[in-house]
């Protein structure tokens, strides 16, 4: 069985694919309340056969939603607006859904896309933006406010209270919207931190903003439940974030417990020089993966449990177990893992010198595939 279709669990969640349906922005809220449109799009797609479905970048305060049709999770109309959506789905399908929580930064207070995606100016209905500095997205556009301390906190508790309100509807993950240059992003790439304080300047500060919000998050939401991140993995501008820095921002989220990574890429500037085309994304959740792979050897309590995570371990790193749903469905369905050929032999030779570890070995396999569709 390919790995695509192969269970995974992920702290509590067990998964009988690998596949997540991404977010998917639909601009179709109004006052960020959910509403028929979010119930066909959410109930159909609950039905595809994957075995997780993320809620679209669900923005945690109002003034945080790119446009004025994007979903939010701010207050009790919001978080109301959703829960007969979760009802129905639970009630038709046995896909776990996941919730994508944004906030747009800069980005903010757009038209639509199908409306041209400009600025929209506090003039004609749009609203005062806020970012890590006073520079805005594109030249000519008003600049948004630079968050001070209290702004800080205000927006680290908006994803808590979001985090909060996902649990009460029975939402089963949390994936933090960190990429396609919003406000997390924005605190990442030196194009849009231009900041003076402990948030801004080296790679260490830069990070630092969206680590205390992953932590409030991660705090926030049950330990059996997993949180993922989005990210960039480049801004596609030189000079800007880049993959080496993603690197050390997913060894940081991985010391945190992050349950996946989502690479993307792109978003933070309109000078990004993208190289479309197929897969064009994929060697960027290759290069996270590997970076990230778990030493061969961990510790454990007994000799036997080690000699058990001898054989399971040394050829399957925990962390691309995590990280599969990121690259199986982001970047790469169906691309094989890396040396997966080498660990097929391993396990083959390992069951030939002895049977017992074999059996051993593939009986989580065995009945997780029994869960599967
Ligand atoms: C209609 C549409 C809406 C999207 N909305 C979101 C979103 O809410 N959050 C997000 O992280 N990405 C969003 N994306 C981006 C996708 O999730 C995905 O990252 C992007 O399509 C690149 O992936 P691909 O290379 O597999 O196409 C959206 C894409 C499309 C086409």
């Amino acid at each position: 069985m390919s790995a695509l279709f192969s269970p995974i669990k992920l702290r509590g969640l067990e998964l009988p694919n690998r596949i997540m349906v991404a977010p998917m922005c639909q601009y179709s809220s109004v006052n960020g309340e959910a509403n028929d449109w979010h119930f066909t799009h959410i109930n159909t797609l609950a039905l595809s056969g994957a075995a997780m479905f993320c809620i679209e970048a669900t923005h945690v305060e109002a003034i945080g939603r790119i446009t004025p049709g994007c979903l939010g999770l701010y207050d009790d109309a919001t978080e109301a607006a959703l829960k007969p959506i979760l009802v129905s789905v639970r009630k038709h399908s046995k896909t776990a859904v996941a919730i994508q929580l944004a906030h747009a930064g800069r980005k903010a207070s757009s038209h639509k896309p199908w409306d041209g995606g400009q600025q929209i100016p506090v003039s004609q209905g749009g609203w005062q933006a806020e970012g890590p500095s006073a520079v805005p997205h594109k030249e000519g556009e008003a600049p948004p406010l630079a968050l001070d301390a209290p702004g800080l906190a205000r927006v680290r508790d908006a994803f808590v209270n979001a985090a909060r309100r996902a649990e009460r509807l029975g939402i089963d993950a949390i994936e933090l919207h960190s990429a396609h240059g919003y406000l997390l992003h924005q605190f990442l790439s030196p194009i849009s931190n231009k900041r003076t304080d402990q948030y801004g300047g080296s790679l260490q500060n830069r990070m630092r903003y969206p680590l205390e919000v992953f932590d409030a998050v991660r705090a926030a939401f049950p330990a059996e439940k997993p949180v993922g991140i989005k990210v960039s993995a480049t801004d596609w501008v030189e000079g800007g974030w880049d993959l080496a820095q993603t690197i050390e921002y997913a060894k940081e989220l991985k010391k945190r417990g992050v349950d996946w990574i989502d690479a993307s890429s792109g978003g933070v500037s309109p000078l990004q020089k993208i190289p479309l085309g197929p897969g064009y994304q994929v060697p960027f959740a290759q290069a996270i993966r590997e970076a990230m792979a778990s030493p061969p050897w961990r510790s454990a309590s007994s000799p036997r449990r080690n000699r058990r995570k001898t054989s399971l371990h040394r050829a399957r790193p925990t962390w691309s177990r995590w990280r599969a749903p990121c690259s199986t469905t982001r970047a790469g369905a169906g691309t094989p893992r890396p040396n997966s050929a080498a660990r097929s032999k391993r396990r083959r030779n390992i069951g030939a010198r002895n049977p017992r570890r074999r059996r051993r070995c593939s009986g989580p396999r065995r009945s997780a595939r029994g869960k599967g569709p």
